[in-house]
């Protein structure tokens, strides 16, 4: 991998979709009728859409080929069995109850693994997977390294636990509330940024001890396993495909969206090594998702998921899916952009704490920058700060201290000419960040607020 040729995709492109081209005053109008939130734009009136790398991949000839051997049986279906199949080679988890997203998957496993009052450390949250939990009853602690909380400090595995951090909850409410530690491979909040195979065996050894189960958030381990191969001693000659399956191996289940690393547009699955889990989770999905050889999915969904596995797992793909990343932060390094480092799995994250100092964080510098990289070049990017964050159950604002906006980057589907036009985009509104101004929420809906708030203009 360390030869002095650059990467480029392993793949080449057979069809392509055509994009509308907007102006800047039509941008303008579009943002402010969807009251300042990039999830209440039209998607055709954006021009690259870096909003999420969920469900947004390119699938490939083979996986469009099984679409059309999709078997679409209610029950026993011949894509159940294929799917779980590939989760057992590649993932080696036992059991295996598909759903048709990550949350589902979560929904069904908070329902029966916590009861009231139990408590749930993980390595920082995840917004659907701590509000199940909180949903079911837990309450979430943050367990992550401090270092995860600074976006500019360099540690190469800013998504580790520490351990003594678990230690307290683990003295202070007692093993037996704490059904889990709620793990997540490559943690999207803090970046993208991976967990150490050395923090992981130092946890489950932990973890061991106290008979706490480990599940995996494994929505994006193919590239922390890419991470622990660029950057772990002892795994610089270990496949990608043999690193997952060793993290999965210190784990005891699993929550999975497919829709990311699995590079299909819709899917997930629940996996557990536990039989009493898994019979449960079994007659669950049916209350919820359908019957458990499907889950909400249509045969043909379990198909390409089937083969996606398998095509995350290739080297190649993983080098030129995370270069393209680094190769796009590293051109907004250049233009002294504060982005947070070191440079994450799935997108840029940018700091706008940073990048808009003269706002206060009720003023939301994320949100707002969001609005005007659309207005700039109508890329569309989300928030993950102060309105992400949503409040506490005594109804205060959670007040994180990474304010980022996401440029996320869907796979296999944007080129480098792309890549180069976000910089500059995002460098433009750089160049102006003195003359903007901040935003008022005035629409706020109960749960997850982000998805539907509605904001106006600090005149
Ligand atoms: N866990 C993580 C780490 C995620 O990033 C997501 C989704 C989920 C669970 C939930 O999965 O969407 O299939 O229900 N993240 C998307 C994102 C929405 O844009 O980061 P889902």
């Amino acid at each position: 991998m360390k030869s002095k040729i650059s990467w480029a995709e392993p793949y080449k492109m057979k069809m392509v979709e055509l994009l509308k081209m907007t102006n800047s005053k039509q941008r303008t109008k579009a943002i402010k009728e969807a009251g300042y939130n990039t999830f209440l734009l039209k998607s055709e009136d954006v021009y690259i859409d870096l909003l999420t790398d969920s469900g947004t991949n390119s699938m490939s000839d083979r996986q469009w080929g099984a679409f059309m051997t999709g078997d679409e049986a209610y029950a026993g279906s011949k894509s159940f069995y294929k799917l779980e199949k590939a989760i057992q080679q590649f993932y080696g988890y036992k059991y295996i109850i598909p759903t048709h997203q990550g949350r589902a998957a979560e929904n069904i496993l908070s329902k029966i693994l916590i009861k009231k009052g139990d408590v749930i450390p993980g390595n920082m949250y995840f917004t659907t997977t701590r509000l199940h939990q909180e949903l079911a009853g837990g309450q979430f602690f943050d367990i992550i390294i401090d270092e995860a909380h600074d976006p500019f400090n360099e540690h190469p595995f800013k998504g580790n636990i520490d351990i003594s951090k678990l230690d307290k909850l683990v003295k202070k409410y007692g093993a037996k509330k704490i059904p889990y530690v709620s793990l997540a491979t490559n943690v999207n909040l803090a970046g993208g940024q991976p967990i150490s195979m050395e923090n992981l065996k130092e946890l489950r050894h932990y973890t061991k001890k106290h008979k706490i189960r480990i599940i995996h958030d494994m929505t994006r381990v193919a590239e922390n396993a890419y991470f622990i191969q660029q950057r772990e001693k002892g795994y610089e000659k270990k496949s990608i495909k043999e690193i997952v399956k060793e993290i999965c191996s210190h784990t005891d289940g699993a929550t999975m969206s497919a829709k990311k690393d699995a590079l299909v547009n819709i899917g997930g699955f629940l996996a557990t090594n536990e039989w009493d889990v898994y019979e449960e989770a079994r007659n669950l999905v049916v209350v919820y998702e359908g019957l458990h050889t499907y889950g909400g999915l249509a045969g043909r969904d379990m198909e390409a998921i089937a083969i996606g596995i398998e095509e995350s797992l290739d080297d190649f793909h993983q080098h030129a899916r995370v270069g393209q990343v680094e190769y796009l932060g590293t051109k907004m390094i250049e233009y002294k952009i504060p982005i947070v480092k070191p440079i994450g799995g799935h997108g840029i994250f940018v700091d706008a704490k940073s990048f808009l100092p003269h706002l206060n964080q009720e003023q939301y510098p994320a949100q707002t920058l969001a609005a005007e990289i659309y207005i700039e070049g109508g890329i569309r990017t989300m928030e993950r700060g102060i309105v992400s964050a949503g409040r506490k159950s005594n109804g205060e604002n959670h007040k994180p201290k990474l304010e980022l906006v996401r440029f996320t980057i869907p796979r296999r589907v944007y080129t480098q000419a792309h890549m180069d036009v976000i910089a500059e985009s995002a460098a433009s509104v750089y160049d102006r960040r003195k003359h903007i101004k901040g935003l008022k929420m005035i629409y706020e809906p109960k749960y997850l607020r982000f998805f539907q708030a509605k904001f106006e203009t600090i005149k």
